[in-house]
């Protein structure tokens, strides 16, 4: 069993203080710093792009930054989100005309890669490229906003993944991305995640490390 990775969406912080917040959150203890990256075209909504990151890179944040694309087409930002100080990228297969290639450009930028999926999008984008993906993201929203819903039969899809990760052999990691809080983390855990993104429920709260160490209570129950 992997150790489980807590993931915080930035996507929540006060982007006016964002520097701060994230070496705060990362205090807290938080592993992983989960960066939403949308474009108003593949979602409703803008963000962010890697002037950002390397910015976070450019403060002194050295925590693994975790590059959630929301974007069509996919591929010329991995280069450049690489150059700016990503550690893992993950797209959505169905924003990209050639899923091997984005991965391919993934790892040949020296990041770790990962494949997303919606709600409903089907996990037969996971044929064929078992071997090159260091993470499947699960989204357990519809992707576009944080402060969103939990929808309770992703749960049925992380234990799908989980069954075809270990049919597989390869060593991948599953998070999930999407209304977790402290009281539905067990549950995904124990459905099959490991790495767990939580924007609103940890950035709305005053303590963040009392929210973190929740989680993790939860986690270790
Ligand atoms: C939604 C994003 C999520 C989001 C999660 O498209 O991918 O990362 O920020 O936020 P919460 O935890 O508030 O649902
Ligand atoms: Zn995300």
């Amino acid at each position: 069993m992997k150790p489980f990775l807590i993931a915080p969406s930035i996507l929540s912080a006060d982007f006016a203080r964002l520097g701060e917040e994230v070496e705060n959150v990362l205090n807290a203890g938080a592993d992983v710093v989960h960066f939403d990256v949308m474009d108003n075209h593949y979602v409703p909504n803008l963000t962010f792009g890697p002037m950002i990151c390397e910015a976070l890179r450019k403060y002194g944040i050295t925590a693994p930054i975790d590059v959630h694309l929301m974007v069509k087409p996919v591929d010329d930002l991995i280069e450049k989100f690489a150059d700016a100080g990503a550690s893992y990228i993950s797209f959505h297969p169905e924003a990209s005309e050639h899923i091997d290639r984005s991965l391919q450009l993934i790892i040949d930028a020296g990041c770790k890669p990962g494949l997303v999926f919606n709600p409903a999008t089907p996990l037969h984008y996971l044929d064929h490229v078992m071997d090159k993906l260091h993470h499947i993201l699960i989204m357990s929203v519809n992707p576009g906003f944080g402060g969103q819903k939990f929808i309770p039969s992703t749960l049925d899809k992380v234990r799908a993944v989980k069954q075809r990760v270990l049919e597989s052999g390869h060593d991948i990691r599953i998070e999930i991305d999407g209304g977790v809080k402290v009281d539905n983390i067990r549950a995904i855990a124990e459905a099959g995640a490991d790495m767990f993104v939580a924007g609103s429920a940890i950035f709305s709260e005053p303590d963040y490390r009392a929210v973190i160490d929740d989680m993790r209570t939860e986690l270790s129950r």
